[in-house]
């Protein structure tokens, strides 16, 4: 039986710090009131105000930075009791987690490596099939969450999305205010930001690497490519509806790279309000939110490791 110390809990916020964020951002800010006990906030200072004004994309991040936390504190044999959004009077404070003495399984040892072990791999990935069944497992991961990932097998509709996915990026790099943002979170510091090495990261292995944001001339459309595509939608359009992305999009990725499964994410169709609609329209029928679509599939197996994003100090992240 493990008890949660101030120590074990500033362990599990750094790892909670490992979760993915829009552009690296890392836009979460924590309070420890107790050993057993975690706030989560949103830190409204590392919002991207032309790419995310309504906080979308920062509120997923946080999401997926609250189940790196419970996942982690699973595998030092904690159970971790959330709370979401606590106070009604401050849309930032998104969490309050509460620990509890919990015993250590493998399983959730193995799924708390898998948490250091995730990344964001823009290299392409091979053209090996990912199964069906493969497929419809990761979607499966994100219903316990409260948000839905629908598996776009139809290949009409992953020509469709891919249309909607070049425009949404044809769309903001025509914005000077949009694309400089972006610029701006490319090599942004040593302790955040995407690195050049991440963005735009060199070929290897003789797969050809896909256009994505970072990378929007690549020859080959990704989407009529070989991987396999995930839309994560909610039925609500509101902040708990983003939350919930957030840890089903960390659920979706942990399992992921448990199974070897690579996993970028694409959110300029979403955060372009015109291929939104027309995203929830075809691949929806208009009834539930699209809020994050992802691309499956397997890494080139002799590939190098990449290098880790950074991640601000604990003490940057750390509110008194
Ligand atoms: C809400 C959200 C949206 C993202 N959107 C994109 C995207 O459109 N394109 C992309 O290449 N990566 C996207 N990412 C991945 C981030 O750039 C990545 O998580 C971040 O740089 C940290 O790197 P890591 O995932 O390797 O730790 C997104 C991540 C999140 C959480």
């Amino acid at each position: 039986m493990t008890a949660p110390t101030m120590k074990v809990t500033r362990e599990l916020v750094r790892m909670a710090c490992r979760a993915p964020s829009i552009h690296n951002t890392q836009p979460w800010a924590w309070r420890l009131t107790a050993a057993d006990t975690v706030e989560l906030y949103a830190d409204r200072g590392r919002q991207l105000d032309q790419i995310d004004p309504e906080g979308r994309a920062l509120t997923i991040s946080c999401g997926a930075a609250l189940h790196h936390l419970v996942v982690a504190a699973e595998g030092f044999g904690l159970v971790a009791g959330t709370h979401l959004r606590p106070d009604p009077d401050n849309a930032d404070f998104l969490a309050r987690i509460h620990l509890e003495p919990g015993e250590t399984t493998d399983a959730s040892v193995q799924t708390m490596a898998a948490l250091e072990n995730r990344m964001t791999d823009r290299r392409g990935f091979t053209d090996w099939e990912v199964p069906g069944t493969r497929l419809h497992h990761l979607a499966d991961a994100a219903t316990g969450w409260g948000a839905h990932a629908l598996p776009v097998t139809d290949p009409g509709l992953a020509v469709r999305v891919g249309t909607l996915v070049e425009e949404a990026g044809r769309e903001e790099r025509e914005n000077t205010d949009i694309a400089t943002e972006q610029e701006d979170w490319i090599a942004h510091s040593p302790v955040d930001g995407v690195p050049v090495s991440n963005a735009s990261p060199r070929p290897s292995g003789g797969v050809e690497r896909s256009p994505d944001r970072f990378n929007p001339g690549a020859s080959s459309a990704r989407t009529g490519s070989s991987d396999a595509l995930l839309l994560l939608f909610t039925s609500a359009d509101d902040q708990s509806a983003w939350l919930a992305t957030g840890q089903a999009l960390s659920a979706i990725w942990i399992l992921a790279a448990q199974g070897g499964l690579s996993l970028t994410p694409e959110t300029q169709v979403i955060e372009v309000a015109r291929t939104r609609q027309q995203l929830r329209h075809s691949l929806l029928d208009d009834l539930g939110h699209p809020q994050v679509l992802v691309h499956v599939g397997w890494q080139e197996s002799s590939r190098p490791p990449q290098v880790p994003t950074p991640r601000r100090d604990l003490e940057d992240v750390l509110l008194p």
